[in-house]
């Protein structure tokens, strides 16, 4: 069966009622944007010839999604955070404010309000004896490579297992997440353990739609940043590290060459015994380039939804 309504009057006079379009009430950028959901999605039944069984397992499917907590979850499993990202590159490109360390998504699992500190901060609650110990470290700096002192980087990352406090309730408050100060080189320091890599749900609705496309719902070991000075553009990154079996296989599309980081094993790290920090630690650095901006909006991160925020 392959018919075509969508050309015709009682269809199109169908999506004007649906959005509103006949009365004045209501807010008319959300009648644009549903009048346009609506107009794709029936062109997309039409086109595909979906099935009313087809149709309904996606209206359940959406039902189970929310009722799992999982809507931000799939939402960069289909890549549209990535999607985000490309068009926030493109605009900053528009705007002369490309260039700096590039972004990448921020995923769903950040908490808001972790405690401060200057200059150094331990990462970990110390529960997790078996992790290997990482030491975290770089600068700060502005597109001409000086050292921004004070800019403040909020990082946070999974626990051995891939697991992520706050998300995981048996994890302590704030484990794996800090803001730190740089200091007055611009420098940065954390002492952590170095993460797994992260997985969907198995059993979750994310999983099943992924399981349905052949595709894993892995991530590579990674660490999470937001990093803001006065003056600069605000970035939201991440570094993914090198070697993971899905450093370049990630099923939320975060992996970009530049954010790659070698993790390297030392027997002895000065800077760590400086904060007591001794024997053999997993050296990872990596330095965060801004751009400067007076534009208030970019110096500020996009609103959204957040934990504690
Ligand atoms: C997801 C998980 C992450 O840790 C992340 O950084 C990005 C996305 C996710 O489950 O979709
Ligand atoms: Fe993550």
């Amino acid at each position: 069966m392959s018919v075509k309504t969508m050309e015709t009057q009682e269809v199109i006079e169908l999506l004007e009622k649906v959005a509103g379009f006949d009365r004045p009430a209501g807010n008319d950028r959300v009648k644009t944007i549903i009048h346009r959901v609506m107009h794709d999605v029936f062109q997309i039944i039409e086109d595909l010839d979906i099935t009313p069984e087809e149709f309904w397992s996606a209206v359940y499917y959406i039902n189970e999604l929310g009722k799992n907590g999982e809507a931000a979850l799939l939402a960069p499993g289909l890549g549209m955070d990535k999607y985000l990202d490309i068009r926030m590159d493109a605009e900053d490109e528009q705007a002369g404010l490309a260039g700096g360390t590039p972004r990448t998504i921020e995923g769903p699992l950040y908490v808001a309000g972790a405690p401060m500190s200057e200059g150094f901060a331990r990462l970990d609650d110390g529960t997790d004896t078996g992790a290997e110990v990482m030491l975290l470290k770089g600068v700060v700096t502005d597109e001409n490579n000086r050292p921004l002192a004070n800019a403040i980087v909020d990082v946070w990352h999974a626990d051995s297992k891939g697991a992520y406090s706050y998300f995981d309730p048996s994890q302590s408050e704030y484990n794996l997440r800090r803001r730190i100060k740089t200091d007055a080189e611009g420098r940065y320091l954390a002492q952590s353990i170095i993460p797994s890599g992260y997985g969907c749900p198995p059993e979750g609705s994310t999983q099943a739609l992924l399981t349905q496309l052949g595709r894993h719902g892995q991530r590579p070991a990674h660490i999470h940043f937001f990093i803001s000075a006065p003056g600069h553009k605000h970035l939201t990154t991440q570094i993914n590290l090198a070697g993971d079996k899905y450093t370049y296989d990630d099923f939320a599309f975060a992996t970009r060459d530049e954010l790659v980081v070698e993790a390297r094993p030392v027997t002895h790290s000065a800077q760590g015994e400086r904060h007591g920090v001794t024997g053999p630690v997993t050296e990872v650095e990596f330095n965060i380039q801004l751009v400067s901006t007076d534009r208030q909006d970019r110096q500020a991160m996009h609103q959204r939804q957040r934990v504690m925020a």
